[in-house]
This record gives C-alpha cells, sequence and structure tokens, in this order.
C-alpha cells in the first residue's frame, strides 16, 4: 500500500500534531506500507484562483507553476492519503486548504449524481477508490471541537475516510517524550497510535478497542488548563 502523508502544520515536523503521525506511520511502515510524507509547511502553493483553466482550457492543469506540480501525481498514486492538520478555527490550517483546493485538477468538471449525493468525478484512475485518514490536535479539551473538521472529511472523501484521529489537549503532545510520568500515563495511547496504523494497512479500518484508547483524555481537563494557562506566563 502506498500513503501519502501531509502534514499541515505550520510547524512541520517540531509540531504537535507530528507526534500524533509518526507514532501513527510507524504502525504503517511495521504492517509493510510503503510511506512518503510531505510538510506543506516546505512547499510553494499558491492558493487557488478558482479559474477553472484545469477544467476548460488545459483540462487537468493548473495556470500556476509551483510544487503542487510535483505533488498531484503524488496525490493520483497513493493508495492512501492521511490529512494531518492541527485545528486552526475549528478546521485545517490555510496551508492545508491550500493544499485541498489546488486538487481540483485531478477532478473532471461534470457533476455526477451519487444516491443523493452529487460530486465532480476523478479525471484518471477512475476505477481506483483512494482511502484517506483524518488526524488532528488543538488546544482545547473535548472532541467537539473536531466536529466541523470530521464532518468536512468525510463529505469531501465521498465515505472513504477509514480513520479519525482526534487529540484535544495538544499542548502535552510534545511533552510526552520529555517527561517521564507524562510518558508513563500516555504509554497505551502511543501504542494505541501504532496499532491504528497497522489496522488502518491491514484490515482496512481502525478496530473499536484501539479506537477507545485514542479517544480517552490522557490526563484531567481541569489539570490540563491549569498547566496551560500558566505555561504562558
Ligand atoms: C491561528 C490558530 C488557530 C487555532 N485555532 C484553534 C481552535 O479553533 N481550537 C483549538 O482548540 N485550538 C486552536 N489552536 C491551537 C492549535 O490547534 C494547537 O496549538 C495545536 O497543538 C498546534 O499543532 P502543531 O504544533 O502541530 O502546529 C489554534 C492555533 C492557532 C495558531
Amino acid at each position: 500500500m502506498k500513503i501519502l502523508a501531509v502534514n499541515g502544520s505550520p510547524r512541520g515536523q517540531f509540531g504537535n500534531t507530528e507526534v500524533l503521525l509518526k507514532h501513527f506511520l510507524r504502525g504503517c511502515h511495521e504492517a509493510g506500507a510503503e510511506i512518503e510524507t510531505i510538510y506543506l509547511k516546505d512547499k510553494h502553493i499558491k492558493h487557488c484562483s478558482g479559474c477553472f483553466c484545469c477544467w476548460t482550457k488545459t483540462p487537468g492543469k493548473c495556470i500556476h507553476k509551483d510544487d503542487m506540480e510535483e505533488l498531484l501525481p503524488k496525490v493520483k498514486e497513493a493508495d492512501l492519503i492521511v490529512y494531518a492538520t492541527p485545528l486552526y478555527y475549528y478546521t485545517v490550517t490555510g496551508i492545508m486548504k491550500d493544499f485541498m483546493d489546488r486538487m481540483l485538477p485531478l477532478n473532471s468538471k461534470e457533476i455526477v449524481k451519487d444516491g443523493d449525493r452529487y460530486s465532480h468525478p476523478r479525471r484518471y484512475n477512475k476505477e481506483v477508490t483512494t482511502k484517506s485518514v483524518l488526524i488532528s490536535n488543538c488546544g482545547f479539551p473535548g472532541s467537539y471541537n473536531f466536529s466541523g473538521l470530521i464532518e468536512t472529511f468525510k463529505v469531501m472523501t465521498k465515505g472513504n475516510l477509514v480513520g479519525v484521529i482526534t487529540f484535544g489537549q495538544g499542548g502535552i503532545l510534545n511533552n510526552i517524550e520529555k517527561h517521564k510520568p507524562l510518558k508513563e500515563i500516555s504509554k497505551s495511547f502511543i501504542l494505541a497510535l501504532r496499532d491504528a496504523g497497522e489496522e488502518v494497512v491491514k484490515l482496512g479500518y481502525i478496530t473499536n478497542e484501539t479506537q477507545a484508547i485514542i479517544d480517552k483524555e490522557i490526563i484531567d481537563p481541569d489539570i490540563y488548563i491549569k498547566n496551560a494557562n500558566e505555561s504562558w506566563r
């Protein structure tokens, strides 16, 4: 299985999102997947101009000359795309949104009806179904923070979202490996991230047991908030 992991944090390899992503991908790797990770912060991706030239004048080709030229073939060839983004105002980061918008050349202009829904079909590899996984973290505790984000990806991937990993105490992620007590209490969580990666590759979904561990808050939200507020001082 070919996996394209896209990290949309402006903090890239040093961010909290990366902690979730790297453990998940380790599980994927152990299950035999071929993985490529892209850090959008290092890429030059212009905003979509909304000109629809990629549908009309130059079908499948964007007017912009930038790093999307090298990224689109990777998206096209991936069996699974892992979208890893911190939550910014209840949705993806700006760089992730630009990346998503610039995938427009991969679809064709016709609107087709599928059941009670409408979409633009794939331009290439029409017989292939690309699966997706969403990974996110945010500063506020509580799964409700991710409701809009998850809905976006469910609709966007047309039912092919095979895994959702969200973490609402993002501030602690970078300390998980540095602080012994945190490391201790997050052991099962980290293992579950790896299991999730392995399960997505081998089974095509995350089991309920693994999901339950991932969804459980690692530390008490009141303690988290107290520490988070104090850390700004
Ligand atoms: C512009 C901006 C918007 C944010 N919006 C939210 C938000 O809506 N809800 C939330 O809980 N955290 C929000 N956060 C906090 C980030 O999600 C959090 O710091 C996350 O851990 C960053 O991940 P990273 O280190 O991978 O970039 C926001 C942060 C920034 C900089």
